[in-house]
Order: structure tokens, then sequence, then C-alpha cells
């Protein structure tokens, strides 16, 4: 192993790592190695823009904390994230997709009856969100659970403003596998970038902003998990998700309603938004 140069080292790499004992750890470094090294080869970076790489990749790191994960971010938006998704979830014909799960999901959420208001005392458009949850084969699915959050009328999340938790809780279906609360209507948002992922983004001319949505994740005995958002038609980055995660079929619009008596029979004094979906799980294959 002397004398390497451009054209034998790749090789060279390769059979070092070749006695790897576990099968899938050889494959991932080997893949690691002749992509890395082909991409080099394409690139042909000076020693300084080899210096800023790894000074990047260094603040990438140094960026990441209990509640940031800038690494992350860097997956989300460069596509990765949504492509490690659409192999892991190749649903049968019928199932709602999936999409990103995004940083903003916290563990200690509230469990909330149904009809309960997500968003007690926030200012912002009423809204009323409801829906079903089944299987492929139309099934209802009773007793699934159903997360949901949501960032505030400016674009923020709860844990962005360090508040009390706000306009995310967790609901469980009736016996229908039908679902409904109150929240207020969110709003497209930037995804943090006063970060290292922030200045790729402007560097490569890129704006940070995500469109208006609402993050769900549905769970059920027997079912795959689906970590999804709905999407609000007409929203201007619908086109330009900065993480590449819109779908057409999670694309949606709220019923506009005036006052009076809502869905749940309660009586409401103000205009107000309905966001009515119907889920979709798929069954978990039988092994
Ligand atoms: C989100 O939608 O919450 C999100 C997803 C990916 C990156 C940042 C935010
Ligand atoms: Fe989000």
């Amino acid at each position: 192993m002397r004398d390497l140069d451009e054209q034998s080292i790749t090789n060279e790499v390769l059979g070092a790592v070749s006695r790897t004992a576990d099968p899938r750890v050889q494959q991932v470094s080997k893949a690691l190695i002749r992509y890395l090294h082909a991409f080099i080869r394409e690139v042909e970076p000076t020693q300084a823009e080899w210096e800023f790489g790894i000074d990047f990749l260094t603040r990438v790191g140094q960026m990441c904390s209990d509640v940031r994960q800038e690494f992350i971010l860097l997956s989300d938006t460069l596509g990765v994230s949504m492509l490690v998704d659409a192999i892991n979830h190749r649903k049968p014909e019928g199932a709602t997709e999936t999409t990103v799960f995004g940083p903003f999901f916290v563990e200690n959420r509230p469990a909330l009856p149904l009809g309960a208001n997500m968003a007690p005392g926030a200012p912002g458009t009423p809204l009323f969100v409801s829906g079903s949850v089944r299987d492929v084969k139309g099934m209802p699915i009773a007793g699934a659970t159903i997360d949901a959050w949501h960032s505030d009328e400016e674009g923020f999340y709860d844990v962005q403003r360090g508040e009390e938790l706000q306009m995310r809780g967790r609901f469980q279906a009736d016996d229908d596998g039908r679902f409904w609360f109150w929240s207020v209507r969110p709003k497209y948002y930037p995804i943090p970038h006063d970060g290292p992922v922030g200045q790729m983004l402007q560097a490569q001319g890129r704006h940070p902003f995500r469109p208006e949505h609402v993050h769900f994740m549905i769970a059920a005995e027997g079912c795959e998990t689906l970590v999804t958002h709905l999407f609000i038609d007409k929203d201007p980055y619908l086109d330009s998700d900065v993480v590449f995660g819109v779908k057409n079929s999670l694309v949606t619009d709220y019923a506009e309603r005036s006052p009076g008596v809502a869905p749940d029979g309660s009586q409401i004094e103000v205009p107000y938004l309905v966001l009515d979906y119907d889920f979709v799980l798929s069954r978990k294959a039988k092994r």
C-alpha cells in the first residue's frame, strides 16, 4: 500500500474495509467510499475548499443541542430526509402518504379529549379540525391515537416561543374512527436558519420557508404509524418547500364558515375555518 495516486487510491481504500465483519457495515462503508471519492473527483476541491467543508460540518455539529438538530436540518434541506422517508414508506394503494417528521414534536404533549381546544386563548382564526382514521379496506380504526401539532398564527411553534405547550395535543379516535378538535389557523414559516444550514441556503439562493401545514402522527395497533402533514392549497411556498415535503394528496383546503352552530354543536360567535381529512393507515404485514 504505497505510492497511491489519484487513480489507485479508491480501490486501496475499498480493499482496506473488505474484511469488515458485519456485511451491512461493509456495504455502507464501501458505498460511502465510492461516492465520496467520485464526488471529490468531480468537484476537485482546492485545499481551502476542503478546509471550508470540514469547518462547515464542524459548525453543523456544534450547532446541535437538546433542542436543535442541525444535521437533520441539513438532511432535510438537501432532500435526504424525504428520500429516506420515500424508501421506507412504500405504501399500499390508497394509504395516506407520509412526509417529514420535523423538529417540533414534543414527547410530553397533552392528552386531550375529543373536541378540546389545543390553543385556548391564542390569537388567530379559529380552526375546527376533524376527520376519520380507516384502513385501506375502509374499515374505521376505533381508538387510533392522533397526535397533531402546528405553528401559531405568526408561524412560530410553542417551543420556539419558550412558553407553555400550545397548538399540540394527543387525541383518541372514537368507535367510528372519528376525531375532532379546535385550534387556530397556522402560518407558513422559516425553518431555523440562524446557523450553518441557513448560511448554506443563502449561498444557494434559497428561501428557508415551509408552506402552512398541520402535522399529524397517527398510530393504531396492527398498523404502520403514519407521520404526515396536511398542507393548505394556494400557499405561496407549496412549490418551493425548503425540505421538499409537499405531496399533492396532502394538499387540502379550509372550508370557511360563518358564526353559528359549529360541527361539534358548540356555538361560535366569529367566522371560523374547518379542516376535514380522512386518513388511511396501512396494516402491518403479518409475519
Ligand atoms: C416542520 O415542519 O416542523 C419542519 C420540518 C423539517 C425541518 C424544519 C421544520
Ligand atoms: Fe412544521
